[in-house]
């Protein structure tokens, strides 16, 4: 982990209320795949978690979207602004495991593209709520062994969800990564038969061990006292099926 002042490179629109942001530093501490940073917003006493999705050179690239006050002013900063940054926290996933399988959706479809660089031509499949909330769909197109995209109104891809693709192509089996909404993680936990590592990140609220709203609870037998676990500290990756989601 580091606190620097980052250097912002770029800070684009690439689909709806969604931006890509290349900030520059010592990217050293990013590891893993699924890690993210802490960034300061001015006039706001807590900081923003956002998790990153590619890392190269001396260049970490984060995708947000516009949901609140603090992502607006990010999203309005010019090139050559820097911004005061934690680097390196969180878990993130463990590539070693080599799934062969990265399903998700959403803003979740961010963390997984750099972890997708380091596998070995994965099986990916990405699900949007609509066409113009799409993004890096060329740049898994170069990096994956089958690419599948899924919008929930059907205005590009198959009409449905990543569950749906799931069952078609018979992916079943397949022990997997996977990042995007709760409620998708969790059908996509239930669904397969395969080992999943899952990333929590959407339950993270200050990031940073303080406001403690991204407590989840392990699951546990019914004769054993459940344990709870920050997703900002143990996390944001757990086991699929260490976590109560
Ligand atoms: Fe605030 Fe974990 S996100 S304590």
């Amino acid at each position: 982990m580091n606190q620097q002042m980052m250097e912002i490179v770029s800070n684009e629109l690439i689909a709806s209320k969604t931006y890509r942001m290349v900030l520059k530093g010592d990217v050293s501490c990013y590891d893993r795949p699924g890690k993210f940073m802490n960034i300061a917003i001015e006039g706001k006493y807590l900081r923003r978690p956002i998790s990153v999705s590619d890392v190269y050179d001396d260049k970490a690239v984060i995708i947000y979207k516009t949901v609140g006050e603090g992502t607006k002013w990010l999203s309005e900063q010019p090139v050559g602004k820097k911004l005061d940054v934690l680097n390196g926290l969180g878990n993130g996933f463990d590539v070693s495991k080599e799934y062969p399988l990265i399903v998700a959706g959403g803003l979740g479809v961010a963390p997984v593209y750099g972890l997708a660089k380091q596998l070995d031509n994965p099986i990916v499949v990405l699900g949007f709520r609509s066409q113009e909330d799409m993004f890096l769909i060329d740049e898994f197109e170069k990096i994956s062994s089958s690419l599948y995209v899924c919008t929930n109104d059907g205005s590009y891809g198959e009409r449905g969800f990543v569950t749906d693709v799931m069952v078609e192509e018979g992916l079943l089996d397949m022990n997997y990564y996977c990042c995007g909404p709760l409620v998708m993680m969790k059908q996509v936990r239930n669904l397969s038969n395969g080992e999943g590592e899952i990333s929590l990140e959407e339950r993270m609220a200050c990031g940073l061990g303080v406001c403690l709203g991204c407590a989840v609870k392990t699951a546990a037998s019914p004769n054993e006292a459940p344990k709870y676990w920050h997703v900002c500290k143990g996390g944001p990756v757990f086991q699929a099926k260490e976590v109560e989601i």
